[in-house]
């Protein structure tokens, strides 16, 4: 390669753009030197508008929180907050991480500008709707994997319910990504630190596969006319390929009664684009590994919806039981992440944040004095002692 020298005109543009620059420079450190001696901007202003676009301190500050702890793509288990282990069945598919490859997909056609809602210029934790936080919980968990995300905001069908709009928009990022992750806004990751590329070896997401999409719970409502239980479209973990497109296609077609005869049905009923996938789609693409069913306890409901057919969503929750609980999941998946690392800090070896004025000193009216040799041998082990009750709390 051959150096580039500056020289003939374009040592002159540089001359040229240096000038100003440096008036610039000379301008601003004037202009602030013009101040008024007393002046003091006020330490604590509510009303200064925070960058919130793009702020690069944001992204490091999720990156540093999850630095060290993200689960491997790869790993042969994963043990949960309460101590179960699950194992991967086979060999890994995916053993690198797939990055910007993987697109998480929020996708809604309403307004949401209201307070508390995800479009507001200024959303506060006080106030902060159920939906809000997870959508910023899927935000998240993008930023802390890398992989692309977006929040398409759909036009309406004329003459379709809202939910219909996922599918078509879900076929058009199946052109620009490999995977897309499409969770409804009440829908999210319990282990943020877990990739989804462990969760696609887990689930054996093989080449082959079109969509993984979890059972809904065994109730009467969630028949199909087969007496087959429907998918739940609200998480959708799909693949790209050309039968993946017919697939969508087919999907977003149905209601128009030419292949489906009765479809058309499903335009404005419940359960709308769902019902549609339960009972045609699912019959149309079947060949063994076009749909995966995924666990209902692994990949639907919460904890609150266990007596729901057992769906506690291990991995995935989907909070139908109750809207109101998304919020305090977002601050548990962060909690459970903040709090060890603020703990071991507060505990870490030779700092001296934790004085054990217990085993030297005893009170003496209003002075702390040193025990003796013969007192601190008499000290109780476990640090009980007088006076102090155990509440519970
Ligand atoms: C999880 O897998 C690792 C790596 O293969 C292994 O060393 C570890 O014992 C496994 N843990 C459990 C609980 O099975
Ligand atoms: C997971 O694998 C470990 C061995 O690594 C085994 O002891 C354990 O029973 C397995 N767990 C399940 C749920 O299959
Ligand atoms: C993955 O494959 C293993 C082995 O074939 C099987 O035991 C397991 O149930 C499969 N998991 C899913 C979610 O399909």
């Amino acid at each position: 390669m051959q150096a580039i020298a500056l020289q003939g005109p374009w040592r002159r543009i540089l001359l040229i753009t240096l000038i100003p620059m440096v008036c610039l420079i000379v301008y601003v450190a004037h202009e602030s030197a013009l101040l008024p001696a007393g002046f003091t901007p006020l330490p604590y202003n509510r009303n200064r508008p925070e960058p919130v676009d793009e702020d690069p301190t944001m992204d490091s500050v999720v990156k540093a929180l999850f630095q060290g702890i993200i689960h491997p793509v790869d790993y042969a288990n994963f043990t949960d907050e309460d101590g179960a282990v699950y194992n991967l069945s086979g060999e890994p598919r995916f053993r690198e991480k797939l990055g910007k490859k993987v697109l998480i997909l929020d996708i809604d056609s309403r307004p949401l500008s209201n307070e508390g809602e995800i479009m507001h210029e200024n959303l506060q934790w006080k106030g902060l709707r159920p939906l809000s936080a997870g959508m910023m919980s899927h935000y998240m968990y993008a930023m802390i994997h890398g992989y692309d995300y977006k929040f398409i905001r759909a036009p309406d069908y004329e003459d379709r319910w809202g939910t219909w709009v996922k599918v078509p928009v879900m076929k058009e990022a199946l052109k620009t990504h490999d995977y897309i992750v499409f969770m409804d806004s009440d829908v999210v990751f319990h282990y943020p630190h877990l990739p989804i590329e462990w969760l696609m070896n887990y689930w054996n997401m093989t080449s082959e596969t079109l969509a993984m999409m979890a059972i809904d719970p065994d109730e009467p409502q969630n028949y199909d006319a087969h007496r087959k239980i429907y998918l739940n479209t609200g998480f959708v973990v799909a693949q790209q390929s050309e039968r993946t497109q017919e697939m969508f296609k087919a999907w977003g077609e149905c209601p128009n009664a030419g292949r489906f005869k009765g479809c058309e049905k499903w335009k404005l009923a419940w359960a709308h684009e769902q019902a549609a996938f339960g009972e045609y789609l699912r019959y149309a693409f079947n060949r063994p590994e076009d749909i995966k069913v995924l666990p209902c306890t692994e990949a639907n409901g919460a904890p609150e919806a266990v007596h729901r057919g057992g769906c506690k969503g291990i991995f995935v929750r989907h909070y139908w039981i109750d809207k109101g609980l998304v919020g305090r999941q977002f601050a548990d998946s962060i909690m459970q992440y903040l709090l060890p690392r603020l703990h071991q800090s507060f505990q870490q070896p030779g700092a001296d944040h934790i004085v054990n004025a217990k085993a030297e000193y005893k009170f003496d009216n209003a002075d702390l004095v040193h025990l003796t040799e013969e007192e601190k041998a008499k000290l109780p082990e476990d640090g009980k002692g007088k006076n102090q009750k155990f509440e519970g709390w």
